[in-house]
């Protein structure tokens, strides 16, 4: 099994590249099967959850091409097979987004309930409720969801709770269902405006998408498009509280600084200096950062996904920060960890209360899930001595070639078998 050893102490100073968005690009590689014609889909991050796509996507009858990893082509002339089994749907969550666009192309759709995972139980009940407004007859036998309608009716459709991937997949397939279809509450997260705008690329009669309002009217049929994935706002988060947390001065490019309001409005918060262009954000922060409290929530408020990483950069900042995590119940996992590295962190529930300490010791640590790898490095970037981290098959499905970028601005940062 690979393990990230890092040598701490050293301040990330230069510049990287960001890759396309992970969350982005999953539910858009899965509107490819709402159309018999050619997805083009550029910027697509090498990371293990896009493979795992691409083979659940190319089993279910799609032929796929690619010249580069992020240049992918995808034609499901015909849907072969109409069923996600457990082996794929366990290892990535996102499989459920075949679901939508699965049934509202072929009338039938078969995919493993996906179980809890290490962050939280993650029930789907939203994705199927709203799929049975529009009229599909849903059974849940031997741990899969049967999904048949001969044809999705638009419908309104309130949300019990704001679902990112829920409201993708009940768009995907509105965009084939006769009628108009309402999602309210909907995620008004960046990368459901960027699946929508694929979706009108293909065809799609699509408004709304970005507000908690969105309004489907269903065509008879999409067309090939194009389209180039937007830029990940986590990947570039993470970055930026790594340079924040140890001291350092960092320019990434081909991002969006529009999507990332709440985390640099915490980062400005923390000390650091920000400038941004269109597609461009540097940091520097001179000086110890300052503790930041940090509440998660649905976009636009702070995003779940960057709670663990800011949890490291508290536990060596000036004062005490109070993290309440509100979207999973079991987020918290990497505080055990940074306790190992000696952190001064205390939990009550959902909220964990960080002390911040001069400095980290480097520790053996595991990571458990995607960001609390991503907070282990960063821990590992400011502790002293060496941190060794264990179980960074978690990283690898969400950080397209980390270690590389975190080495070209100055990281002692290596993988080891
Ligand atoms: N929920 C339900 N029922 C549902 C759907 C969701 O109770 O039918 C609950 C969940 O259990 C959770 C809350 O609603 O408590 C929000 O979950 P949501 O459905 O929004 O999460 P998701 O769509 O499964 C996506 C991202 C996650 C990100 C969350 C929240 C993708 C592929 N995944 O998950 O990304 O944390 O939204 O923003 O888009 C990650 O990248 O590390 C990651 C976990």
């Amino acid at each position: 099994m690979h393990k990230l050893i890092i040598q701490g102490g050293n301040p990330l100073r230069g510049e990287i590249k960001i890759s396309g968005a992970k969350n982005a690009a999953l539910p858009v590689l899965c509107a490819a099967l709402l159309t018999s014609g050619t997805l083009k889909v550029q910027n697509l991050p090498d990371l293990n959850d896009v493979t795992t796509m691409l083979s659940l996507l190319k089993e279910m009858g799609t032929s796929i091409s690619t010249n580069n990893h992020s240049d992918v082509e995808l034609t499901a002339t015909h849907l072969s097979k109409l069923v996600a089994p457990y082996e794929m749907v366990k290892t990535m969550r996102a499989a459920i987004l075949v679901l939508g666009p699965m049934l509202a192309r072929s009338g039938e759709a078969t995919i493993s309930l996906p179980g809890g995972c290490a962050i939280g139980m993650r029930p789907v009940d939203q994705h199927i409720k709203g799929l049975q407004s529009m009229g599909a007859d849903i059974k849940i036998e031997h741990g899969y969801i049967h999904a048949v309608a001969k044809q999705l009716q638009g419908a309104r459709i309130v949300m019990d709770m704001i679902t990112v991937t829920g409201t993708e997949n009940l768009m995907m397939a509105a965009t084939l269902a006769t009628g108009t279809t309402v999602l309210e509450n909907a995620a008004r997260e960046p990368e459901v405006v960027d699946l929508a705008s694929c979706l009108i690329a293909m065809g799609a009669k699509i408004h709304g998408a970005g507000s908690d309002i969105i309004t489907i009217e269903g065509v008879k049929s999409l067309h090939s498009a194009e389209h180039r994935v937007m830029p990940d706002r986590i990947e570039t988060g993470t970055f930026l509280v790594a340079a924040a947390a140890s001291r350092g001065e960092i320019h990434l490019l081909g991002t969006q600084t529009n999507s990332l309001d709440a985390v640099l409005d915490k980062l400005s918060e923390a000390g650091a200096s920000i400038e941004s262009g269109n597609d461009w954000i540097s940091l520097k922060m001179k000086g110890k950062p300052k503790s930041v409290n940090i509440r998660t929530a649905p976009y636009p408020a702070f995003p779940t996904d960057m709670q663990a990483q800011f949890m490291s950069m508290n536990c060596v900042a000036d004062g005490t920060a109070i993290i309440t995590e509100t979207i999973f119940e079991n987020r918290l996992m990497h505080v055990q960890e940074l306790k190992r590295m000696n952190a001064n962190i205390k939990v009550e529930g959902n909220t964990a209360i960080v002390h911040g300490i001069p400095q980290l010791d480097g520790a053996d640590v595991m990571a458990t899930d995607l960001r609390a790898s991503a907070s282990l490095i960063i821990a590992g970037l400011v502790a002293q001595g060496e941190t060794s981290i264990d179980r960074i098959y978690h990283l690898d499905r969400g950080y397209e070639r980390i270690e590389e970028k975190l080495s070209q601005v100055g990281a002692q940062i290596k993988r080891t078998n």
